[in-house]
C-alpha cells in the first residue's frame, strides 16, 4: 500500500503538510514516486529572506509547470523539528543491529513507548521526504554552515543505509559573504561542501545542483558597500537560475 499524505491546508505560500501520524503497523512507503512531486523546505529564521526569495521562485515555476502535481512546504524555522533524543538513537542503534535500511520496515524499530514516541516524530517528516521526487531546500549559511534548525531536520530523517536516490536535491541559498571558485572564503564554505558531501556520501544523491545568492551583507555593512553592485548581480542571477532550472525538473 502507497501512502499518500493527505493532510494539507492551503496557506497562500503554498500547501503545509499537517502533522500526520499514520496508523497501521505495515506501511509501505513510495520509493519511485509516479508523479513528480515537490518537497520545498525552508530553514531561514527571517521570514523576508535572500534564500526563501531563490527557493520560492523554484517552487513557483515548478508548480505552475506541474500544476496537478503534489507540493508540500515545510518551514523549519517557524515550525521547528526537535532536536534528536536518546530514544532516537535507539531507533537507530535497532535498525543497524537487525539490518533494517528499508524504510517500509523501519517503524519495526520502535519497540520501547519511548522508542515509538520518537518514531512519531520521524514518521510524518520521513514519509513526505520520501514522497517526493524533487526535495527543494532553502537555507541561509550560518556561521560556514547551516542553521541548525535544518541540522535538526537531517538529525531525524538519516537513518543507516536509507538510499534517497533517485531522488533531485537542488539547494537554494543565502550568504552574507562569496565563497565561489577562486575566492578568498572558498575554503570556509561548509554549507555547501557539507549538503553535498553528505546527500552523496550518506543519501546516493550525486547531483544536488546549488543556486547561491551571494554577498547579502553588502545591503548592510558599510565596509562592503562597493561590493552591492556584486550582491544584485548575484541576486539577479540566483532568481533567474532557480525559475530556469524548475523547468528540469
Ligand atoms: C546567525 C547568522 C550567521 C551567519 N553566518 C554567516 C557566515 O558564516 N558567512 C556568511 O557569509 N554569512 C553569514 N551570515 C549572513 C547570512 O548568510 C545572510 O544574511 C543571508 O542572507 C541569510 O539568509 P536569508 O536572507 O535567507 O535569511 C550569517 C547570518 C546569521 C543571522
Amino acid at each position: 500500500m502507497a501512502v499518500t499524505l493527505a493532510h494539507a491546508e492551503e496557506t497562500g505560500q503554498g500547501v503545509r503538510l499537517l502533522p500526520t501520524v499514520l496508523s497501521g503497523q505495515s506501511v509501505h512507503l513510495l520509493k519511485e514516486p509516479p508523479v513528480p512531486s515537490l518537497l520545498h523546505l525552508t530553514a531561514s529564521a527571517r521570514r523576508d529572506s535572500f534564500s526563501r526569495r531563490v527557493g520560492d521562485v523554484f517552487a513557483t515555476a515548478w508548480r505552475e509547470a506541474h500544476p496537478d502535481d503534489p507540493y508540500v512546504l515545510r518551514d523549519l524555522a517557524a515550525d521547528p523539528v526537535p532536536h534528536i533524543t536518546e530514544a532516537w538513537t535507539e531507533l537507530c542503534d535497532n535498525a543497524l543491529r537487525d539490518q533494517i535500511s528499508d524504510p517500509a520496515r523501519l517503524h519495526e524499530t520502535a519497540r520501547t513507548p519511548a522508542q515509538r514516541e520518537a518514531w512519531a516524530i520521524v514518521r510524518p517528516l520521513l514519509d513526505e521526504l520520501l514522497a517526493a521526487d524533487v526535495v527543494l531546500i532553502a537555507t541561509p549559511m550560518y556561521n560556514y554552515s547551516v542553521p541548525s534548525a535544518l541540522k535538526a531536520w537531517l538529525d531525524q530523517v538519516t537513518f543507516p543505509r536509507v538510499s534517497l536516490a533517485p531522488r533531485r536535491f537542488v539547494v537554494a541559498s543565502a550568504r552574507g559573504g562569496a565563497y565561489g571558485p577562486g575566492t578568498p572564503k572558498e575554503p570556509f564554505d561548509h554549507q555547501e561542501r557539507y549538503l553535498r558531501d553528505f546527500f552523496q556520501g550518506h543519501f546516493g544523491v550525486a547531483d544536488t545542483v546549488f543556486v547561491h545568492a551571494e554577498l547579502v551583507n553588502a545591503r548592510l555593512d558599510p565596509a562592503l558597500a562597493a561590493l552591492r553592485p556584486e550582491h544584485d548581480a548575484s541576486l539577479a542571477a540566483a532568481l533567474d537560475t532557480a525559475r530556469t532550472l524548475a523547468k528540469d525538473y
